[in-house]
């Protein structure tokens, strides 16, 4: 059964209050707290004076009532000495301002003096918990992330580069540097690009960098976030016990910055931060995406070690309804957490957070959250047989690629192809349908999905392109978005038909496109049974070499010619979108390829996400705030409530349900 556990920041209350928290937590049936990830002024007040005392006094109150501890290194938060004893620390805009003292994160994570003091803290911290059987595990940093660029990165970025090229020849072919003139002649002469696209007031963006070296440096600074980690995980290492597993706390999908493919690696296990209600379009698909993402680093169970637990915001607040802290828990459980810790315990009475509300309100008094919390542990521990057996299943995968991601940074191109919109988009076609689906890096394995898309591939290279087309021979249907193949991995446009290395796989060439800046909508109609749809804002003209026509265009520059095209490879098939599709295009799209690749689809309403699992077991969560009605293909039981249903299952508004099949004997008796 997941684990249930609460954020908790001893520092920020008095010392005579610790033991009421810890029984109240324990007394929710709470098994786990997470403390110290901002507390280095705590334990180090000043230079080399190290204090552990309170610290250890408050995990000996934690275990006394039960509780694990999780340690956070406190390195997002560097004190007031250091800064002042360093303060070169301190990280640098784009726009050459220093990010000043009084906030977090103000490091640049290249800084020498500040790895040497992460490394001194660390050392300490993992020294001394070493082989505490009270922690059970530690979260480096929180929430790695910010471009610095300061004089350090540039040297750092020109050194990379230099690991990365080899030689400047190579370097200045790759970029082609022979474009306005940029030709390096020393490693030292490379810049960092400005910060990133500028909006202007005609609408345009400019950032004028060469593309190869803004993608490059988008690269390093997620190499040096990676760099980062590693020192802390090489520190605490040589130290602590295998049996205290070191994590990170990630951002979800939405986090743009870091390679997290890359940095799940040196991870023992993935966690990451959940708020539901914080993305701006409030959508049940936003964290269902990076619960996915985040299972998807490892093919591991994850850790959520933030989960929002109330109503949250910096300067304006927002609240969660009735029901929703409860539902938003089992949807991170339905998508594979084992362990979730609520941000945070009690609300703070100062700070910056004094509107990310906790568990306790801040007079500290257990109310209508607190409750709620202990009756949910409750309720799960009820359901804890049914969900030690319960990991999601999936047979599509959505590809999700950073080096794409960090180009499209880089060159926008439209509105339309927004990398993060558009994966949700496919994301959200594809559950909406009911299927199980995985976020993978488009290195994973291919061959144990049904249906694998790449919404959204414009880097590419030979290496990928001939395990898309393994898998699709092997009888896979694939799906490629629009720009698939636009460029290789310096961001230099490929010398070849369009989408390259891709275009004999589609059965295409993309001999053209319109890209609508207007976001105007363009028509097509189906062939063959696909219902017609409509693109938005960017649209392609396919030429068939192979190929068959799924849709055509009904209007534009392009009309009565291929929007969508299919193309038997082997044993399965590639089909090509031509343009942007919106989200109702994409599940009239899906309803047909899916059913087609052999998957059988469920008749949601709007609202309802469906998530199976193993078991076979299928977790039904009612986002809507008024009842739905699920329709089933059979008798289920539902776990939750302890009812059999036949026909159909009804949710209340915010609802949860987990359905498992009725065996025959009872179903006949
Ligand atoms: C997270 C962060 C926490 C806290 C929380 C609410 O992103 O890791 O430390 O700041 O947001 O603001
Ligand atoms: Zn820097």
């Amino acid at each position: 059964m997941p684990r249930l556990g609460v954020a908790y920041y001893p520092e920020q209350w008095p010392r005579d209050r610790w033991a009421v928290d810890a029984t109240l937590m324990a007394e929710a049936g709470l098994s786990v707290v997470r403390m110290a990830e901002f507390s280095w002024s705590r334990l180090e007040p000043s230079p080399g004076e190290l204090d552990f005392g309170w610290l250890d006094e408050a995990i000996e109150l934690m275990a006394k009532n039960g509780l694990d501890v999780i340690l956070g290194t406190p390195t997002a938060a560097p004190p007031a000495w250091l800064i002042e004893q360093h303060p070169e620390i301190l990280p640098m805009r784009a726009d050459g301002r220093v990010h000043p003292f009084g906030n977090r994160r103000h490091y640049c994570p290249n800084n020498p003096d500040y790895q040497q003091a992460t490394r001194e803290i660390v050392a300490a911290l993992g020294q001394r918990y070493r082989s505490d059987e009270r922690v059970i595990g530690w979260q480096i940093d929180n929430e790695l992330g910010g471009r610095c660029f300061c004089e350090v990165c540039r040297a750092a970025f020109q050194e990379w580069l230099n690991d990365r090229y080899g030689s400047l020849q190579a370097l200045n072919e790759s970029w082609g540097t022979a474009f306005w003139s940029q030709t390096y002649s020393s490693w030292s002469q490379i810049p960092l690009p400005e910060g990133g696209p500028v909006p202007l007031p005609d609408g345009f963006l400019r950032a004028s960098p060469n593309p190869s070296l803004a993608l490059d440096f988008r690269r390093f600074v997620s190499d040096s976030y990676l760099r980062y980690l590693q020192l802390q995980l090489d520190a605490l290492r040589a130290r602590v016990e295998p049996c205290q597993p070191i994590t990170t706390n990630l951002m979800g999908f939405r986090f743009p910055e870091i390679d997290y493919h890359a940095l799940a690696e040196s991870l023992d296990a993935v966690s990451w931060d959940n708020y539901p209600l914080l993305g701006r379009d409030g959508r049940w698909s936003s964290p269902a995406l990076s619960a996915d993402a985040m299972r998807g680093l490892k093919d591991a169970p994850v850790w959520v070690l933030e989960q929002q637990v109330g109503p949250l915001g910096w300067e304006v607040v927002r609240s969660p309804r009735r029901g929703q802290m409860r539902l938003c828990t089992y949807q991170a459980i339905a998508h594979g957490a084992e362990l979730i810790v609520y941000f945070r315990w009690r609300t703070a009475r100062y700070g910056t957070e004094q509107n990310w509300h906790g568990v306790l309100a801040s007079d500290g008094w257990p109310g209508r959250r607190y409750r709620e919390l202990a009756e949910l542990g409750r309720e799960l521990e009820g359901l804890s047989d049914a969900l030690d057996g319960s990991a999601p299943t999936a047979e599509v995968a959505v590809l999700h690629d950073y080096d794409s991601r960090f180009a499209l940074q880089v060159q926008p191109t439209n509105p339309a192809l927004a990398y993060e919109d558009t994966v949700q988009r496919h994301y959200e076609a594809l559950r909406r349908l009911g299927l199980g689906v995985d976020v993978i890096a488009p290195v994973h394995a291919l061959s144990p999905y049904r249906l694998v898309v790449a919404p959204s591939l414009p880097v590419l290279d030979p290496a990928l392109a001939e395990s898309l087309r393994a898998y699709a021979k092997a009888g896979g249907c694939l799906v490629l978005g629009p720009r698939a193949g636009v460029r290789d991995r310096c961001n230099v446009v490929p010398e070849r038909a369009l989408p390259a290395w891709l275009d004999e796989l589609a059965g295409v060439e993309v001999t053209d496109f319109a890209s609508l800046l207007d976001e105007r909508e363009v028509r097509f109609v189906g062939v063959d049974g696909l219902p017609a749809g409509t693109f938005r804002g960017w649209v392609e003209e396919l030429q068939l070499s192979g190929a068959r026509a799924l849709a055509l265009y009904a209007e534009g520059d392009f009309a009565e010619t291929t929007a969508i095209a299919s193309h038997a490879v082997g044993k399965g098939r590639v089909v090509y979108l031509g343009g942007a599709a919106e989200l109702e295009t994409l599940l009239g799209i899906y309803g047909v390829l899916a059913p087609e690749a052999g998957l059988s689809l469920r008749d949601l309403p709007e609202g309802v996400e469906a998530v199976p699992l193993e078991g076979p077991r299928l977790f039904l969560l009612n986002h809507a705030d008024e009842e739905r009605v699920v329709a089933l293909d059979g008798p289920r039981r539902d776990l939750v409530s302890g009812t059999t249903a036949a026909g159909s299952v009804r949710l209340a508004p915010f609802a949860v349900a987990l359905l498992e099949p009725v065996p025959a004997a009872v179903e006949s008796g």
